[in-house]
């Protein structure tokens, strides 16, 4: 046991000791350095989750969030070329292309010559995805339509439906889509960041096979009890994935912590 004079001092940091500094989402996010790493685009993984650690309520994670995080993922979503998402996510949350924005992110964007908004990717082996849902129906004469990563092995029915909404590529030749293959192509594409929005399955995937740099986890302030997964649902990694904590903002009860790995 140390002797009580001997024990660090804990830093505080909400609320602040020294006076709080306010500050605009938009310029802290859009400030960090985001270099790629090699042959991928930076990877970054934004996750809502109840302080009890579920990622959905009622199905949905909706009912964990608020103006405060809605105005931080319009913020990172401003930051992304291209946004991932796992199909049951599309599926359950009738997932639609990102708001235009109409603020200081609209100009930061056409400044440094990007589309107004990212483009969608999903990753699906089944192709079951509805044609006519808002996620393909949309889009403005900016948007490029969605990628959809799939594998050789989906349906040809699916595959030519789903060909007239969504560019198809093909990243798997079984019934898994490498998700190494789906970073390629999109660095071949020119995207230097992809913002990764889920779910769960997706997630342990991505962080399982080392291709995530940057976790921002909003922690909503909520218990949500039930059985929800948590920000990574799947089989136990190798070993815990040591993080290291590179900022924290509050709003409205809303944390916002943003994590680096490695
Ligand atoms: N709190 C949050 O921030 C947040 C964010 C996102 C989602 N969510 C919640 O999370 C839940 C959905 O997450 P989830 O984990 O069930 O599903 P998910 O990760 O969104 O999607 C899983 C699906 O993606 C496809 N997929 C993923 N990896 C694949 C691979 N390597 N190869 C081929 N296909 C692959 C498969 O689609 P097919 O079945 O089409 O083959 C699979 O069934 C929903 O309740 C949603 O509301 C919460």
């Amino acid at each position: 046991m140390p002797a009580w004079d001997t024990v660090e001092a804990v830093q505080q940091v909400y609320p602040t000791t020294d006076a709080v500094v306010d500050s605009d989402p938009v310029d802290v996010y859009h400030g960090d350095l985001r270099p790629a790493p090699g042959t991928r685009p930076w990877v970054l993984m934004n996750m809502i989750a109840s302080v009890d650690g579920a990622t959905a309520v009622d199905g949905v994670s909706e009912g964990l969030g608020g103006p405060a995080d809605r105005r931080m993922l319009g913020t990172l979503r401003g930051l992304a070329d291209v946004i991932l998402v796992g199909a049951e996510t599309v599926r359950a949350e009738d997932y639609r292309l990102p708001r235009l924005p109409d603020d200081r992110v609209a100009v930061l964007r056409a400044t440094s010559g990007r589309p107004p908004r990212p483009r969608l990717a999903v990753v699906s082996a089944s192709l079951s995805l509805d044609t006519g849902s808002a996620l393909f129906t949309s889009a403005e004469s900016s948007d490029q339509p969605p990628l959809v990563y799939t594998s050789t092995a989906a349906s040809a029915d699916r595959r030519s439906a789903l060909a007239r909404v969504a560019e198809l590529v093909d990243c798997g030749d079984g019934e898994r889509v490498d998700l190494r293959r789906v970073l390629a192509d999109l660095h071949d594409r020119g995207a230097a960041v992809v913002l990764a929005e889920g779910g769960p399955s997706l997630n342990q995937q991505l962080v399982a096979a080392g291709l995530v740099d940057e976790l921002n986890l909003t922690v909503s302030p909520l218990l949500a009890g039930g059985t929800a997964a948590r920000i990574l649902s799947g089989p136990d990694l190798a070993a815990p994935v040591r993080l290291r904590l590179d900022r924290v903002l509050a709003d409205d009860g809303f944390l916002f912590c943003r994590y680096l790995f490695a």
